[in-house]
């Protein structure tokens, strides 16, 4: 059975204190209300991983970087590499976030070289996936998203590719407030599965988790998680609220 995961992306929000509040919030939470059955993920600033995974049980949270360098390690003045951010006690990065790709322009090249590197280290990642606006007013998002996968990580072997999970978040619909809607996302989800089967083969297709990201949040969330494609979320603004966070984790 693939995994369901429920991952939180902080993006450039919260001092380590106060990630360490929200992180233990979360974890209390989580814990009375006795999780099951979903992966629960903290995306946290590189500063704040090492204070996070001490904060919280890791048999119910893990921790996600949101970025890692895409060389080994050297001379990358204010770099951080995968091997650091394992050492931190996380397993997990996010990878490709489109505003990543959008703002401090990481190609599908330098994406390569991180993906590489996070699992040589053991690390998990969620690789981000997602079209413009411009591009799905045109109808073109699916040869759009599959070129994102052509690219990067369907240049994996099979054993490296099982490793990994996959976020697809349309880029219209981060932080804006405006969610694709339920048949939107899994259909876009189930063209991934569709690609991922004729390149890897079937078995590889169901085991591998796919997230929907964009204005996910605890009212949308249950007819979200309820398709057969979505396999959990990666949450920018309603992670940043344990409550708000919870009531997602628990939408399954
Ligand atoms: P929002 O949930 O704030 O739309 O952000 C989604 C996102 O970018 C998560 O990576």
């Amino acid at each position: 059975m693939r995994k369901k995961i429920v991952a939180g992306n902080w993006k450039c929000n919260t001092t380590i204190q106060e990630g360490v509040e929200l992180a233990k919030a979360v974890n209390e939470l989580a814990a009375k209300s006795g999780v099951k059955n979903v992966v629960v993920v903290l995306g946290t600033p590189f500063t704040h991983l090492a204070s996070v995974v001490a904060a919280v049980d890791t048999n119910l949270i893990d921790v996600a970087a949101q970025n890692c360098a895409a060389e080994a390690k050297g001379a990358y003045t204010g770099e951080v590499s995968a091997a650091m951010v394992k050492s931190t006690g996380a397993e997990y990065v996010i990878l490709g976030h489109s505003e990543r790709r959008e703002y401090y322009g990481e190609t599908s090249e330098t994406l390569n070289k991180k993906v590489a590197l996070a699992l040589a280290n053991g690390l998990t990642p969620i690789y981000c996936c997602g079209e413009a606006l411009s591009i799905r007013e045109a109808n073109e998002q699916n040869a759009y998203v599959k070129t994102q996968l052509e690219e990067t990580i369907f240049n994996l072997s099979v054993e490296d590719f099982s490793k990994l999970a996959i976020a697809y978040e349309p880029i219209w619909a981060i932080g804006t407030g405006v969610t694709a809607s339920t048949a939107q996302a899994q259909e876009m989800l189930a063209y991934i599965r569709g690609l991922i089967s004729n390149k890897f083969g079937k078995a590889v297709a169901e085991e591998t988790s796919i997230l929907y990201g964009g204005s996910c949040n605890a009212k949308n969330a249950p007819e979200l998680f309820a398709q057969p494609d979505i396999d959990g979320g990666l949450i920018g603004g309603a992670s940043l609220k344990a409550e708000d966070f919870l009531g997602i984790i628990t939408a399954y």
